[in-house]
């Protein structure tokens, strides 16, 4: 039975009753329904609209169904009602009848829908906390592995300057750590509760919301009712945080496809992460990674989907915000896995420190240092630019490295440089010059590695 009927003569129609149910997604708000309602009990209670007898009836009937949920929760997905809501309640009359019609008072599914969304973002935030600090650990420790290996670094997808791998997975970190303290904003924001506050203008019995909200674990109340009942912030801020996660992974996802390609073999993945081509028996594809920069997609479409469909809706409650839930079940979950995965991909990885090594020699990658080295000898930079740019293209007409031209190639485009440009064209020297704060040197990444650790076992 519908919670709604008394007003109406006829009953929804068979093609609308689906199109309007939410239970078959909604279903996952079984547990945070029934332990909004445990508190809403306690909160009926101390105003007396229930005895203390009634609250404990219920509340006990409330736990029943709880573990009921916990044990088989797909199966709400299919029990025919209309909402969550409307399950819970049922359940509940057919446990304790007419007593389970009380609970209802003061409240409206409008603020129950809002705290049950909410308890359950804070849930899947706090999840997710956990796995980006999982995977920074991941990260760390490859660094910390890798500290002797030297990659190509790029800019445009050509080689630029040599860099520490783990200045790469350093890189990384970095992104990671904005994105957990991105998170732990939204979460500081969400966790307010909503509850009592009624359909959209607050509820008639004076219950204590400030209690309400702690019993619950939230910070404090909504300080509004028509907001409370409106605000889907939250929502597009979890969304906006995975996007923006998303968007890191899915980077991460390709800079190792790439550097896994055939044409790079910079490092190997570990079997565990990749899969097989039915026709060529040779392939060993990376489908989790390509998966994590596919599923990217899907996660900013739900964002975009979210902030389309609160644009201009007037307060408070419309039905429209019942579309807020499938993104967020599906994005939330999505980001987690990719998370998961990435570090399954880190933690295999195997890499190849000759192949990175020859690379980053190729490519004129040294080109900088010799102009750094004429910026020694006192020739203004943009010169020095020059100078070198005219070695380069002498190197590569003779089909050689810098560090492979004679000292007379040298002196005839410039004569200010001597044997001593050898040294400096060495590759560690590129990278051991870089002492600033935040550079490739050995120094400066195993700072970061340290600082980062230091931070990890704060958190
Ligand atoms: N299923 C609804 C939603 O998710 C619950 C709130 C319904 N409120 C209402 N007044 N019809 O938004």
């Amino acid at each position: 039975m519908a919670l709604w009927g008394g007003r109406f003569s006829s009953g929804p129609d068979a093609a609308f009753k689906q199109f309007n149910d939410s239970l078959p997604f909604d279903y996952q708000l079984a547990e945070q329904d029934i332990v909004g309602s445990i508190a809403w009990a306690g909160a009926l209670a101390q105003v007396k609209v229930l005895s203390e007898q009634e609250h404990q009836d219920l509340v006990s009937a409330l736990n029943a169904l709880l573990e009921q949920v916990q044990q088989d929760l797909s199966a709400v997905a299919s029990a025919g009602y209309e909402d969550i809501h409307s399950y819970v309640e049922a359940k509940l009359i057919e446990q304790v009848g007419d007593l389970a019609k009380k609970l209802h008072t003061g409240r409206s599914r409008n603020d129950q829908v809002a705290t049950d969304f909410r308890l359950w973002s804070r849930q899947s935030a706090e999840q997710l906390l956990a796995a980006l600090g999982a995977l920074k650990s991941a990260f760390v420790e490859l660094a910390e592995r890798e500290l002797g290996t030297i990659l190509p670094g790029y800019t445009h997808l050509q080689r630029a300057q040599p860099v520490l791998f783990s200045h790469w997975c350093m890189a990384y970190v970095e992104m990671l750590e904005r994105d957990e303290s991105r998170l732990h904003d939204a979460l500081m924001r969400l966790n307010v509760c909503p509850l009592g506050s009624g359909a959209l203008a607050g509820t008639a019995y004076p219950v204590d919301r400030e209690t309400l909200a702690t019993n619950l674990g939230f910070s404090h109340a909504c300080r509004n009712s028509l907001d409370a009942v409106s605000d889907r912030d939250f929502v597009v801020e979890l969304l906006s945080c995975a996007s923006i996660s998303m968007m890191h992974l899915s980077r991460f996802a390709e800079d190792l496809i790439f550097y896994n390609s055939g044409e790079a073999g910079f490092i190997e993945l570990a079997d565990n992460v990749t899969s097989g081509s039915s026709l060529m028996p040779q392939k060993k594809n990376p489908d989790a990674l390509e998966l994590i920069r596919g599923k990217t997609g899907r996660v900013f479409g739900a964002f975009s989907a979210m902030m389309m469909t609160l644009k201009a809706l007037p307060l408070a409650y419309n039905k429209d915000m019942q579309e807020d839930k499938e993104g967020l079940f599906d994005a939330m979950p999505t980001w987690l896995a990719c998370i998961h995965m990435a570090q399954a991909c880190i933690e295999g990885i195997k890499v190849n420190g000759e192949k990175t090594r020859k690379a980053a020699k190729g490519g004129h990658a040294n080109a900088t240092e010799l102009a750094d080295y004429l910026v020694a000898k006192g020739i203004p930079f943009r010169e020095g630019h020059h100078i070198v740019g005219q070695l380069v293209q002498i190197a590569i007409a003779q089909g050689k490295s810098l560090e492979e031209l004679s000292l007379e190639t040298f002196q005839e485009v410039c004569d200010v440089i001597d044997e001593g440009v050898y040294p400096v064209l060495e590759l560690d020297a590129g990278i051991a010059a870089r002492q600033a704060l935040g550079g490739t040197s050995v120094t400066q990444v195993e700072s970061a590695v340290r600082v980062a650790k230091k931070k990890q076992q704060i958190l």
